[in-house]
């Protein structure tokens, strides 16, 4: 095993069909729908920057090309916009350095698990980080920064979690947890969508992992699951026992962008965060409560 090498690569499977926004996204990839004005792969981008990770691995597929455009250089937007004089740094964050940004392809969407390891040949004999642009996570720092120093400590394969009420477990992948020690809690176990009754405890797994370059080699071997895909979570499951593995309680707000009722919740949230609109934003929310 690669004992604590830094994580400079992040995996960003947008291979889905994000079925659960058409027709919204027929056309437009899901990762590209925006929160308030920035689409959700830029947060998700953001965030592994501000954890030190520079190379972006986005694993595709058909109708995505929208999302490494949008980390191009757009030469008539730019010149237009410096024409008229207006305010450019609004584009700053979305230039990538040049050969940082690496796309793979996965020709038909068998899976997260089957998405990620389409990246094997890049990720190569690295750790490295998977960001799962749906799940917005917002904290600070952030959750990927929370977790690579959480990585310094433990090394080996960390995912992050969140605790949900136990009547929402059985929508996504439980820990079977071990000894705690503050925001690090032992992993013996996973389980992707657990009936209630059966589920070994509330945290969930919240689309952020850093793994060792050995679940490649597992996912190749791996059959379907749950849903008849490859999923990611059976393949992490069976390294247990052979590799640390901890889950990361995460310290902020996660909003599950891939179901419109946390789409929306999301952009009420930060809409009214923000500076430059929060109070018209909560006045006009107050206005349209008192209906
Ligand atoms: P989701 O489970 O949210 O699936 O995938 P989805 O296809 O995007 O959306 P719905 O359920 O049809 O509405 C979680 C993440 O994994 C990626 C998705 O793009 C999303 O970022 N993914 C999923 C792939 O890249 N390939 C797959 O085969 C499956």
């Amino acid at each position: 095993m690669s004992a604590k090498k830094p994580i400079r690569k992040a995996v960003f499977p947008v291979a889905g069909l994000g079925t659960r926004f058409l027709p919204a996204t027929k056309a437009i990839p899901k990762e590209m729908l925006p929160i308030v004005d920035r689409p959700l792969i830029q947060y998700a981008v953001d965030e592994a920057r501000e954890a030190g990770i520079d190379q972006l691995i986005f694993v595709t597929g058909r109708g995505k090309t929208a999302i490494v455009e949008h980390f191009d250089v757009a030469y008539e937007l730019e010149d237009t916009m410096r024409e008229r004089s207006k305010d450019m740094s609004v584009l700053e964050s979305t230039r990538a350095t040049p050969g940082n940004i690496i796309t793979v392809r996965q020709q038909v969407p068998l899976g997260l698990g089957h998405a990620i390891w389409c990246a094997r040949a890049i990720v190569g004999d690295e750790p490295f980080a998977i960001m799962l642009p749906d799940e917005l996570m917002i904290g600070e720092p952030g959750c990927m920064k929370q977790m690579v120093e959480a990585y310094h400590e433990t090394g080996g394969n960390l995912i992050s979690v969140v605790e949900v009420p136990d009547e929402e477990v059985s929508n996504y992948g439980v820990i079977d947890p071990g000894a705690t020690n503050g925001a690090l809690t032992e992993v013996k176990g996973l389980v992707e969508k657990p009936p209630r009754a059966k589920a070994p405890s509330n945290k969930i797994i919240s689309g952020r992992y850093i793994l060792q370059p050995e679940v490649m080699r597992t996912l190749e071997n791996q059959g379907k699951g749950t849903g008849g895909e490859i999923q990611l979570t059976d393949a992490m499951a069976r390294m247990i026992g052979t590799q640390p593995f901890h889950a990361v309680t995460f310290e902020g707000k996660r909003y599950d962008c891939g179901n419109k009722l946390g789409f929306v919740e999301a952009t009420l949230a930060l809409a009214l965060e923000r500076e430059d609109m929060g109070a018209d934003v909560r006045a006009m929310a107050q206005r349209l409560l008192s209906q």
